[in-house]
């Protein structure tokens, strides 16, 4: 069976925009792929480094989040990337043969780097995370990593360096290929893209109040300023929502009403409050059991990253031997 590779950064919390785009898909791979998702917390030190106390809340959310969605520990392999050494010793090992001028050209190195730039990111850590990464899918001989179009630099980096590695050492990695996943694009309750930093997200955190707070008050097209003016549903951050989480007929029936004035921003809204809900209750229902019992999540864990450190010290004894490092094995 072909092996599926991918990972979560643990600097915050997961909103419904990571539900529709990444977690439903993983949840469909699981019963096509051998798949291995974890939570990549040592990368969340690489911009992060200054306060590693968020990092373990975090953690926790995302696993209880890819319980909540459904991912099976059964049927898939869940980890914790520091609880596997083997990736920090491939990163070693990596790091020896990565060529500088490729990690700066990374477009996301840059353009990070002037975002954050209230914080100091002239560490090797974070010139290094394409590094890390490559670590990460190397050292389970990943087939397919699945990810969104931002990471492809990262994943085409990831061949590169096996390909060296390969051509250096001998014949140790696979190139893994993106399976590129289309994510539907979430708008947050302010009309910007659902973002942690814009304070604008949905959290599957969220209780069943504080989302329906969120999505009550949420703008909708700012010329609509009474109940009888005619509206225009494209410029309403609302009817953004409705195209990923209501059928077509009533994207259609709410984008007629805004156009005619024949259905109020309420009303409207409470359609879209129940589509969400209906998506969401399951989750808060499985959130709900994992807190009540903390042993759920401990023993997934556990039991993937078990798992995950018997794939990853097979690859690893293959490179050592590759590399010539078995003596006093
Ligand atoms: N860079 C990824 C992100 O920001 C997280 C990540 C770390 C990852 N290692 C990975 C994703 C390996 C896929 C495979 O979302």
């Amino acid at each position: 069976m072909q092996r599926v590779l991918s990972g979560m950064q643990a600097s915050g919390k997961l909103h419904i925009g990571h539900l529709v785009g990444v977690l439903q898909n993983w949840v469909r791979l699981q019963d096509k792929y051998e798949c291995f998702y974890f939570v990549a917390d040592w990368h969340a030190l690489t911009t992060g480094y200054a306060h590693p106390e968020g990092i373990k809340g975090s953690t926790e959310d995302i696993f209880t989040n890819y319980l909540a969605a459904g991912l099976d520990p059964e049927r898939c392999t869940m980890f914790l990337q520091s609880r596997v050494l083997e990736h920090s010793e491939l990163h070693l090992l990596l790091s020896m043969v990565t060529p500088l001028g490729w990690l700066e050209r990374v477009p996301t190195y840059k353009e990070k780097k002037e975002q954050l730039s209230d914080r100091d990111l002239s560490m090797y850590g974070f010139l290094g995370y394409p590094v890390l990464q490559s670590a990460d899918i190397l050292v389970y001989r990943a087939d397919f990593v699945p990810v969104g179009h931002d990471q492809l630099p990262h994943l085409e980096i990831t061949r590169e360096i096996a390909r060296r590695f390969n051509h250096l050492y001998g014949e140790a990695f696979p190139e893994p290929e993106a399976l590129l996943t289309e994510y539907p694009k979430v708008t947050g309750t302010d009309g910007r893209k659902m973002s942690k930093s814009y304070d604008n997200a949905i959290y599957l955190s969220d209780t069943p109040e504080e989302a329906e707070q969120k999505l009550r008050t949420m703008k909708t097209d700012p010329a609509r300023m009474r109940r009888t003016d005619k509206g225009d549903p494209e410029k309403s951050p609302v009817f953004d929502l409705h195209k990923v989480f209501s059928t077509k007929d009533e994207q259609a029936e709410v984008a007629e009403g805004c156009r005619t004035a024949g259905i109020g921003c309420i009303d409207c809204k409470k359609i879209l409050i129940k589509n969400i809900f209906a998506l969401l209750e399951p989750i808060w229902e499985k959130r709900a059991q994992i807190a009540a019992d903390p042993s759920i999540l401990k023993n997934a864990v556990d039991m993937g990253t078990e798992r995950a450190t018997e794939a990853a010290r097979k690859t690893m004894g293959d490179v050592r031997r590759l590399m010539g490092f078995e003596w006093g094995m």
